[in-house]
């Protein structure tokens, strides 16, 4: 694997070695081993142009797990607010000798730019592009969704989920899905790994030709329940910030009709795990009783991104897919 831009780019085989990988990479992260020297003269290149808590900071706590050396870029604070260019900065970077670069931007296919054009010479981790993929991200849901559906502990080491994939499996991603990244690489990964998708959302919050995508549809949350027995609800949050403010949907009426409310969270069947990719609006997309429940797994999502991205910076800089 020289770059990972999307989730449509991996097999079957591929998406199930890079879970593996991340399971052994569980060891480091739940510090019975405390670091791997794997990376060591390695220099990992976190490029964040948007803002993000958790795949920022869990891919430096990755590569530097791997004994890598990371620089973090932002946006902000740097000559890119001088009008400083993508192809100038990142050959900036580069000339300080980068062999991954992490991306995040608000454009759809910069990663792909920057992969293709030879501004840089390093592997290309695609971190978030504006509404169009969030690989990382669905390779970590994927990973806890095949930890909880196979017994195995949310996180932490071990489990008995290694070579699985997720056949037989139901999972609904509930709400702005005409945003969300992160949508579009669940919809890719889950079904390149046998799970059916079930898409819920206002209509004005589906994209176009969203019928040509491998997925089930719903506008109405509540029948969509009557319909399944799901063994995964991914709430997503609304993404007010890529939104024109006329198109803002009312708040109130959304929470009631696409929101996972106290009501609906009860008539959940007791297996479902409860996912959310982060940050959450609280009390919009999701009610607090449901985000702090037991059957919740986000903070598992958070933890089991570290030992996902591990798996694919080794992955991508080793060029070896399989076990360490
Ligand atoms: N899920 C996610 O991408 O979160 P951040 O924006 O905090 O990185």
């Amino acid at each position: 694997m020289k770059h990972l831009l999307s989730t449509a780019d991996l097999s079957r085989e591929d998406a199930i070695g890079l879970l593996d990988v991340a399971e052994e990479m569980t060891q480091v992260s739940t510090h019975s081993v405390k670091k791997l020297p794997v990376l060591r003269g390695h220099t990992v290149v976190n490029l964040f142009f948007e803002d993000s808590t958790r795949t920022r900071i869990s891919f430096e706590a990755a590569a530097k797990r791997l004994s890598a050396d990371v620089i973090n870029f932002s946006a902000k604070g740097s000559s890119v607010s001088k009008g400083e260019s993508l192809q100038d900065t990142a050959q900036t970077l580069g000339a300080m000798g980068a062999d991954a670069v992490v991306v995040r931007h608000n454009g759809s296919g910069t990663p792909y730019r920057l992969a293709t054009t030879g501004w840089i010479d390093a592997g290309v981790v695609n971190a978030g592009d504006g509404t169009h993929e969030h690989p990382t991200q669905a390779l970590l849901d994927s990973f806890t969704l095949r930890r909880t559906l196979t017994g195995s502990p949310a996180s932490g080491p071990g489990g008995h989920a290694r070579g699985t994939d997720l056949a037989g499996t139901t999972v609904a991603v509930v709400g702005d899905i005409l945003h969300s990244r992160v949508a579009r690489s669940n919809v890719h990964l889950l079904t390149t790994l046998g799970a059916r998708v079930v898409l819920i959302a206002p209509p004005t919050l589906l994209p176009w030709g969203v019928e040509t995508w491998p997925a089930e549809v719903f506008y109405d949350f509540d029948e969509a329940l009557d319909a399944h027995d799901f063994d995964a609800v991914m709430m997503l949050r609304v993404q007010f910030e890529r939104m024109h403010q006329s198109f803002f949907p009312n708040t109130r009426e959304y929470s009631r009709l696409w929101g996972l409310t106290a009501g609906r969270y009860a008539r959940l069947p007791e297996h479902t795990a409860i996912m959310h990719p982060g940050p959450m609006n609280r009390g919009f997309e999701i009610c607090a009783q449901a985000a702090d429940s037991p059957r919740a797994v986000i903070l598992n999502q958070v933890e089991n991104g570290v030992a996902v991205r591990m798996a694919v910076l080794y992955s991508l800089l080793t060029g070896k897919e399989g076990a360490l």
